[in-house]
């Protein structure tokens, strides 16, 4: 007996009995080594699975091997309520009710990386938590035209900022083990034609305006996934396509990541395998589908892709070096090790969105301080406008949510005052209203059928009698607004807004609109309002952000990611006629986008890019350079004091644009290439440091195709923002 159990003793010892665990399982062994250890084991039938969705919003998985499914979900402002298996409307669940983050506008109006970074963070654990491991987002096609009406997603004109905001973002979302989708790859700027227009553009900009954001987002961000877009560039479908996959992405930024198609984005069998695409969605199969099986078995990456691997028309290589990458994506999310399980709906992600938009939220224009108002003195406070009242969650496509609560901007305004002032609501306007939108209900019943001016009629009744006019109106998410789909048709504020502002200043000096959009506006009556400011869509906490701001318990520190020009002309892209286009559009403004056209033509924009005011004041002192020579391996330090010399504390971000004296191409009179926002109590100074190097003074040479730069003399311009500058000097590039 007892030598019986030495001998099985032994055989466990060497293994004899012990099951040795396969790699692609082992959280300890190489990612890489995981990777073959599976797609050795995979049939080619469960690898083309992988290619392709099995639902609206999931792919498949390996079930014989235990390899996971991958879920997606948008995106980027909170995670999207669960949907049918086949269909875009919510599934009714009653548990996946998110908390909506602010757009990403304000994000980058908040011009600071630890937003991003929160932002990124608190919506990766609700991804997290509800078993998601990508997310659909963050968005950074670029501001360029004001009509674009997905332009709220995305994070301004200028590629510096965005990149900037992009990284931290990606990280945050990352690390929870959820993979950030970044998108929408490439040239993605319009909705007009999304899916059938031609993208003209030269490489300069290509590489100087619209691609930088996306390249930060891989090679320092290191996003695991990629959305390819909609639009066409030299005539191929973005998600299929050679020069932006291939050529840019994976040789020349060294991506390993995972491609996924836009929704409905793929076209084509043989450009989708051999042109970097790794997983198609939504493809609509009507006509293809062969009803004995799933309508998904039909997709370009399913059969037909399946077919032309097994008759040897296209390599099985082909194959495993896209599953290489999903497996790489599921190794990363799903079947890493220590992945954290996520939260969802917590106070902590409530409070993150509001601080967020506090500090997103950018206060335009503020004559005699009429903001903060104060609520000591008896005051009446009229409330005018359907945005005060109306949510903001639910539409505008794809990232519309399902949220635990949204605080309107009405109901922030009343908790804020209490009983310290009485606050009158008047509608003003009625905007179109849908009740839902993909099935999820808003609850609200605020149809109005009242004519324009008994609305007006009734607005300026209730404004005459008050001390002071909020008025809150802006866009909505209806098409044609601030949605995806379809873009603006005009550059005015609609439902006959400028109307009643006209009508209600002439009964009430103290105006003080409040914009709730994702897009500049025209003005018309700027000069008769005394203050402005920029609201954007917030969130689930909207309402009490915006309060936190008009009530002064926070100090705005917001500044415009985009500029606000005075006329839809003063855009390059509508000066020189060059949007929407019919099949081609033609960016005809090169690298001239937001207020490098503006700068080239001396145009006065209303609001400039980084604008924003505080209730406070900051005095920039001289700042201090240490050297004014530059070389191409040495960098300048520029240290800026800057003080808080007025009352209450309160953040400013100081912004360092470069521009080029002399060059023989073409160049902006300057261009972002440093920001810092910091916080200062009253009284309180600091030096803000900046350190400028040689890839600052670069231009993308499109004859060489490479980043350059020439020697010369360089304007380093020091301001507030793009147009309030404080000091200029000259540094020499040896
Ligand atoms: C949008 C994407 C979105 C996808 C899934 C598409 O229509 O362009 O941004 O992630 O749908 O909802």
């Amino acid at each position: 007996m007892r030598s019986w159990s030495v001998i099985l003793a032994l055989f466990i010892a060497t293994g004899i009995f012990a099951q040795e665990t396969p790699i692609y399982l082992d959280v300890t062994a190489p990612v890489e080594e995981r990777i073959e250890d599976a797609l050795s084991r995979m049939t080619v039938e469960e690898k083309v699975a992988m290619c392709h969705a099995q639902s609206k919003f999931s792919s498949a998985g390996v079930p014989r091997l235990g390899i996971p499914e991958n879920w997606m979900t948008d995106g980027p402002h909170g995670i999207r309520p669960e949907v049918f298996w086949n269909e875009w409307d919510q599934a009714g669940w009653t548990n996946d009710s998110c908390v909506a983050f602010p757009a990403l506008t304000c994000l980058a109006a908040t011009w600071n990386p630890d937003m991003a970074y929160l932002y990124g963070k608190s919506i990766g654990e609700e991804a997290r938590y509800r078993n998601k491991n990508v997310l659909l987002g963050p968005g950074v096609n670029i501001y360029r035209t004001p009509l674009n009406g997905r332009n709220f997603e995305y994070m301004g004109e200028d590629p510096y900022l965005a990149s900037k905001m992009v990284v931290p973002y990606v990280q945050g979302v990352q690390s929870n083990g959820v993979a950030a989708c970044v998108k929408h790859f490439a040239l993605n700027n319009q909705e007009t034609n999304r899916h059938t227009v031609n993208v003209h553009v030269d490489d300069r900009a290509l590489y100087e305006i619209y691609l930088p954001a996306f390249r930060a987002a891989v090679q320092e961000g290191n996003a695991w996934a990629i959305m390819g877009a909609y639009n066409l560039y030299k005539n191929q479908h973005a998600c299929h396509n050679r020069y932006l996959l291939n050529d840019i992405l994976r040789k020349e930024w060294n991506y390993n990541g995972v491609v996924i198609s836009d929704w409905g984005g793929a076209y084509d069998t043989y450009e989708s395998a051999y042109n970097g695409l790794d997983m198609e969605f939504g493809t609509g199969t009507d006509g293809l589908t062969d009803a004995r099986t799933s309508e998904y078995d039909a997709y370009h990456l399913a059969r037909p892709y399946l077919k032309l691997i097994k008759n040897g028309d296209i390599p099985i290589e082909n194959l495993d070096n896209k599953v290489r990458n999903i497996l790489r994506l599921v190794f990363r999310t799903t079947m890493s090790a220590n992945r954290p399980y996520g939260t969802f709906g917590s106070p902590e992600h409530f409070d993150a969105a509001r601080k967020i938009a506090q500090e997103g939220i950018v206060l335009l224009k503020n004559e005699e301080n009429i903001l903060p108002i104060g609520l000591d003195g008896k005051k009446r406070i009229a409330v005018i406008g359907e945005n005060a009242i109306r949510m903001m969650t639910v539409g505008g496509g794809s990232s519309s949510l399902k949220a635990k609560h949204e605080i309107l901007p009405l109901d922030g305004i009343k908790a804020a005052v209490g009983n310290k002032a009485e606050v009158t609501f008047a509608r003003g306007y009625v905007g179109k209203i849908s009740v839902g939108y993909n099935g999820v209900d808003t609850g609200q019943a605020i149809e109005d059928n009242r004519e324009k001016d008994t609305l007006i009629a009734e607005a300026c009744r209730i404004a005459e009698m008050s001390d002071i006019v909020i008025f809150v109106g802006g866009l909505n998410k209806e098409i044609h607004q601030d949605c995806e789909g379809l873009d603006r048709y005009d550059f005015q504020l609609p439902y006959a807004q400028n109307e009643l502002l006209d009508a209600l200043s002439k009964v009430n000096e103290n105006i003080v609109v409040v914009l709730v959009s994702g897009n500049a506006v025209e003005m018309p009556w700027v000069d008769n309002v005394k203050s402005i400011m920029q609201a954007w869509y917030c969130g689930s906490e909207a309402g009490n952000a915006i309060a936190d701001i008009l009530f002064g318990k926070v100090n705005p520190s917001g500044k415009l990611p985009f500029s606000f020009a005075r006329k839809l002309d003063d855009y390059g892209a509508h000066a020189l006629d060059a949007y929407p286009g019919d099949r081609d559009v033609y960016y005809k403004e090169g690298i001239f986008v937001g207020y490098r056209w503006l700068e080239k033509n001396k145009t006065k924009p209303l609001f400039p890019f980084g604008h924003g005011l505080s209730y406070t004041i900051f005095k920039y002192g001289k700042p201090v350079f240490s050297s004014r020579e530059l070389s191409s391996s040495d960098s300048i330090v520029v240290s800026v004091p800057i003080r808080n010399t007025g009352g209450m504390k309160g953040k400013e971000t100081v912004q360092l644009y470069i521009g080029d004296k002399k060059s023989t191409l073409p160049r902006p009179l300057k261009e972002l290439k440093a920001f810092r926002k910091i916080e200062l109590q009253p009284g309180e100074e600091k030096n803000v440091d900046f350190k400028i190097s040689v890839a600052d003074l670069m231009f993308f040479d499109d004859v060489r195709h490479a980043w350059t730069y020439e020697t010369g003399k360089f304007v380093v311009y020091i301001g507030a923002s793009s147009e309030d500058i404080k000091y200029s000097t000259e540094i020499t590039l040896k």
